[in-house]
């Protein structure tokens, strides 16, 4: 079998074109422009990377764009403050501050400091917690993007056998969150899962979210099934660097049903995902109807 190819290119420029076209009605019909802002503290390359390719989509969809951009040694204090302006500001709909933080910082301290109605990514505690209920949440991005491409390909996912195989709080717990809000039966395998790929080759759906490069081979995956692969690595090949995913690309193409490729699977469905929360955010907070099709 040879693996039909999830397009997450196409499809997240599709969300961001959708998205594009809620943002110019609210404009037209409410004279609303949603509002996003990203804060970055200190000068990761990776962050810069990622805060630039943010305010170009968010530029592109015909939203405003607020980029705070903080010393490495900026204190707590000050961060919370900033936070706490970005807060009580109604030009900003969306409040997201890039992670890892600088080693001095509290984390947990400075995502919890979010208004939970403006928490873009999802990673507020309250909104952890909605999602954990059942009860409607702000939803991290990247699992978001995940579940519309798996909504996409399957139409229902009702009664799928899911394993998700890694139990971060960004991606492997929210994963599994919204599979079972979908009915899936799900199951979080880890490093240390006994039999790790007998576990998986019992799924319909793979998600693999453990940060291995190409870890997940053909021999885990059960014929037909689907594997969304949400790894981004850099690994040297041949004295290049190369961009692999979790999983063994080929070998389990060979296998699979249907799969994402990296680089264009996951990765940009995640920004796209992100102006679909701010989108939402604006929504709701002007009483106002969210747009299908953009949230959980
Ligand atoms: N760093 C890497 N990915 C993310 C993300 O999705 N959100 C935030 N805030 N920081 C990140």
């Amino acid at each position: 079998m040879t693996a039909k190819v999830i397009d997450g290119k196409a499809f997240a420029a599709s969300v961001r074109a959708l998205v594009g076209t809620h943002v110019a009605q609210l404009l037209a019909q409410n004279g609303i422009v949603p509002g996003l802002a990203v804060v970055l503290v200190g000068e990761d390359p990776a962050s810069q990377v990622y805060v630039r390719n943010k305010h170009a989509s968010t530029i592109e969809v015909g939203m405003n764009s607020y980029e705070h951009r903080l010393d490495a040694g900026t204190s707590e204090a000050d961060l919370l403050a900033l936070i706490g302006r970005l807060n009580k500001d109604p030009k900003v709909n969306g409040i997201l501050v890039q992670l890892p933080l600088p080693g001095h910082l509290n984390s947990d301290l400075v995502i919890n400091s979010i208004d939970p109605a403006k928490d873009v990514d999802g990673f507020h505690i309250s909104n952890v917690g909605l999602l954990g209920t059942g009860q409607k949440s702000m939803v991290p991005c990247t699992p978001l993007g995940c579940l519309m491409m798996l909504r996409d390909h399957h139409g229902s996912l009702s009664g799928l056998n899911a394993v998700v195989v890694g139990r971060s709080n960004i991606v492997g717990k929210p994963m599994a969150q919204l599979l079972l809000g979908d009915s899936c039966t799900v199951t979080i395998a880890h490093s240390r899962t006994k039999d790790l790929a007998a576990v998986c080759r019992a799924a319909d759906i793979l998600v693999a979210a453990v940060g291995r490069p190409e870890m997940i081979t053909g021999d885990y995956v059960k014929p037909g099934a689907t594997v969304i692969d949400v790894g981004i690595n850099r690994v040297e090949r041949d004295g290049k660097v190369k961009l692999v995913g979790d999983v063994h690309y080929a070998s389990a193409a060979a296998v699979a049903g249907a799969i994402t490729p990296v680089p264009g699977g996951v990765g940009p469905m995640t920004i796209a995902c992100l102006l679909a929360n701010t989108l939402t955010a604006t929504c709701r907070a002007n009483g106002l109807q969210e747009p299908k099709g953009l949230t959980a």
